[in-house]
């Protein structure tokens, strides 16, 4: 179940180099195809690659990427980590190890194929030895009361979900109906430079977790008539 996994899950940085079989891929298609979007009008697209068709900064790699596209509109970023955090669960949910990567890219002539969209990010995945992580304890993460208003537990998922640098760039407030709102905190120049659009997939990662563990409850929504916060930048609000 990829709700157990949220409490499982680790970013992968140690892979065997053993190939997948057709039918694994062809599973890992097909689960995307499947995959909640948080805006189904953003048009986006992906390729799984092999590791020589990727350049990455890392000191580590990876059998397979999956390198990410989508068209620019508003919050496709946050839509791209909505979609893709929920493959990355699928993925460890089948003892596969993952791991998101800002700091990579595909080769020029993959990059090429996709000319009318924007190169988003890659994914690493492959066979490991250690797909997951041996407890809860593991986490290294903020506090519940320090990711929201009041420390409330549905928000667990979220405090567990993986961020670029670890930066946990997600705050949550409650309404009065029952509702939530989601925020992103604000960076200096300097930071926004570093991390800056990768914060934005990190909030999409964070409600993936949120929607994943309320499947069948979850709404998001854009309020207009949101609160404005001095830290953090408002996103957007669900219901669950
Ligand atoms: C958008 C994004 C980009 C990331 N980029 C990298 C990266 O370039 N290299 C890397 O080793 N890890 C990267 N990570 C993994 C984070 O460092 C990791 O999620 C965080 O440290 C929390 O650890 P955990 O995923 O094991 O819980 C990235 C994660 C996200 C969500």
């Amino acid at each position: 179940m990829l709700i157990d996994t949220i409490y499982t899950r680790r970013s992968c940085r140690n892979y065997d180099e053993t190939q997948l079989d057709e039918q694994c891929l062809s599973d890992i298609h097909e689960y995307i195809e499947t995959v909640r979007r948080l805006n189904p009008d953003i048009e986006f697209s992906y390729d799984i690659l092999e590791s020589s068709q990727v350049r990455t900064l890392m000191p580590w790699n990876a059998p397979y990427y999956i390198a990410i596209y989508s068209k620019p509109e508003k919050n496709y970023f946050e839509n791209i980590g909505f979609i893709f955090q929920q493959v990355d669960l699928y993925l460890q949910s089948i003892e596969l190890g993952s791991c998101w990567v800002g700091m990579g890219k595909p080769k020029k002539d993959k990059l090429e194929e996709h000319p009318d969209e924007d190169f988003i990010i890659i994914i690493g995945f492959g066979k490991t030895s250690q797909p997951k992580r041996n407890s809860e304890d593991d986490f290294d993460r903020l506090n519940l009361k320090d990711i929201s208003d009041t420390e409330d537990e549905r928000l667990l998922p979220a405090l567990y979900a993986p961020s670029a640098m670890n930066s946990q760039p997600w705050y949550f407030t409650h309404n009065d109906d029952g509702s939530y709102n989601i925020y992103r905190i604000k960076l200096n120049i300097l930071k926004r430079k570093v991390v800056g659009y990768m914060n934005n997939i990190d909030i999409g990662i964070a409600l993936a977790h949120i929607y994943i563990a309320n499947a069948t409850t979850f709404d998001y929504y854009y309020d207009d008539q949101h609160q404005e916060l001095d830290r953090y930048t408002y996103v957007g609000s669900f219901n669950i």
